[in-house]
């Protein structure tokens, strides 16, 4: 007889159900699928040869630092390296206050286990990103999504909700937000409402973490100041990755904070797995000095440019005037929303594989229902061709649904 294996699983578990996303990979990574499901960051696009040289050299040549167990809370000169920059930034950081982690992913885990209580609401953006809603809830917190425009959350709706849950004995402490280029919608939130968020948080002690992964890669006109350098009170905690502006496989970002968060941070992380990848930190530290990050960075900004403008270009082109989509600034998303006469974004997915083509459905992204009539779109991995060919076979696609001719796909 098998083990029964959830008679072992902790009580806790019960909360850990996997990501929506995860599951539909094993569909969107066939071969013969043009996928703009994953928000990976394009494969081409990796500097791998100055990676070789710089790890070879990294291990011949300093293996105390590269292949030796390190400090928990990071390596001093990489945290150095990210206080200057973030400094320049217009952030008041020092090295005490960054802790490195393995990927932004990893910080938000840390942030659910030391700040959500089980039952207990966390404020999320509607939609959000569903690793860091996964975090919240892995330990038994629920999100509470707040609608967003698309100059960001909406400040009204949020003091509603906040006064809601405080009328059901449910005060929120925490505010969740990807505030440049955000996943799902590519929505970046204004600097007024940055500043009228701060105020909220302020007037009902809420902690605000800021999650910042795609802010470099800005295409059009510049990010707003980050809440970390607006805010006065300590009460953001900011998330930064090297993941999308170098590559996500050395697992490598940084938590910025107040000494005291970064402090317990770093007790959960002991426990956690010791310290981030030593090699993958020296690696990180090697190629942000002499500005090779920010070169790096700006030519992804050109060639991630491209890709934006070639699948707006060909929605624009092949997509039945009806079907609404925004223009990121910045990142790998677009944010697709169908009429209410199409089927529900997850049918058209069914359909959409079926011709060879991914894309990520609303739903997983909502807290509390909705989405189904919204679709995430990913720019970032697809070649230049296979964005034109993926969007020009769902445009038939949709104006069969339509029930007319593709034929009349002749833009709009
Ligand atoms: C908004 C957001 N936060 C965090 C992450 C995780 O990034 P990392 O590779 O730094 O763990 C992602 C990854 O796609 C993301 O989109």
């Amino acid at each position: 007889m098998g083990i029964e294996w959830n008679s072992f699983f902790a009580e806790r578990t019960k909360y850990i159900t996997g990501s929506q996303i995860r599951q539909f990979f094993a569909l969107t990574e066939r071969p013969e699928v043009i996928s703009f499901a994953g928000g990976f960051p394009g494969n081409d696009f990796f500097p791998s040869e100055d990676i070789a040289q710089t790890l070879a050299q990294l291990v011949r040549e300093e293996s105390q630092q590269s292949l030796q167990y390190g400090p928990t809370e990071g390596s001093y000169e990489l945290r150095k390296l990210i206080a200057k920059k973030m400094t320049l930034e217009g952030a008041s950081c020092e090295v005490d206050n960054l802790m490195i982690i393995d990927g932004s992913q990893q910080g938000l885990d840390f942030l659910g286990r030391i700040l959500v209580n089980e039952e207990e609401p966390v404020l999320v953006e509607e939609p959000a990103y569903i690793g860091g809603m996964s975090a919240i809830k892995s330990y038994g917190g629920a999100a509470c999504g707040i609608e967003m425009d698309n100059e960001g959350p909406l400040p009204e709706k949020m003091i509603t909700r906040i006064k809601q849950l405080i009328s059901e004995g449910k005060k929120p402490k925490v505010f969740y937000t990807v505030p440049n280029f955000q996943n799902p919608t590519g929505t970046t939130t204004s600097l007024k409402r940055r500043l009228e968020i701060l105020k909220i948080a302020s007037h009902y002690n809420l902690l605000i973490i800021e999650d910042n992964p795609y802010g470099p890669l800005c295409y059009e006109g510049e990010v707003p100041p980050s809440y970390f350098s607006l805010d006065t009170e300590d009460r953001v905690i900011y998330l930064g990755s090297f993941s999308k502006i170098l590559i996500p496989g050395i697992r490598i970002g940084w938590i910025a904070a107040s000494k005291e968060l970064i402090e317990k941070v770093s007790m959960v992380k002991q426990t956690a797995d010791l310290c981030s990848s030593t090699l993958g930190q020296q690696l990180a530290c090697c190629l942000s000095r002499d500005s090779y990050i920010d070169m790096h960075t700006r030519k992804l900004t050109e060639l991630y440019r491209e890709k934006r403008d070639a699948m707006i270009k060909s929605m624009d082109r092949y997509f039945p005037p009806n079907i609404e989509y925004n223009k990121p600034k910045g990142g790998f998303f677009i944010w697709v929303t169908f009429p209410d006469h199409y089927p529900d974004s997850n049918k058209l997915l069914q359909l959409a594989l079926d011709k060879n083509v991914a894309f990520v459905h609303g739903e997983g992204f909502f807290s509390n229902g909705g989405g189904k009539k919204s679709a995430r779109f990913s720019f970032s991995q697809p070649s230049l061709e296979e964005i034109k060919k993926g969007i020009k076979i769902l445009g038939e696609l949709f104006y069969d649904i339509e029930g007319g001719s593709s034929l009349q796909a002749v833009g709009h």
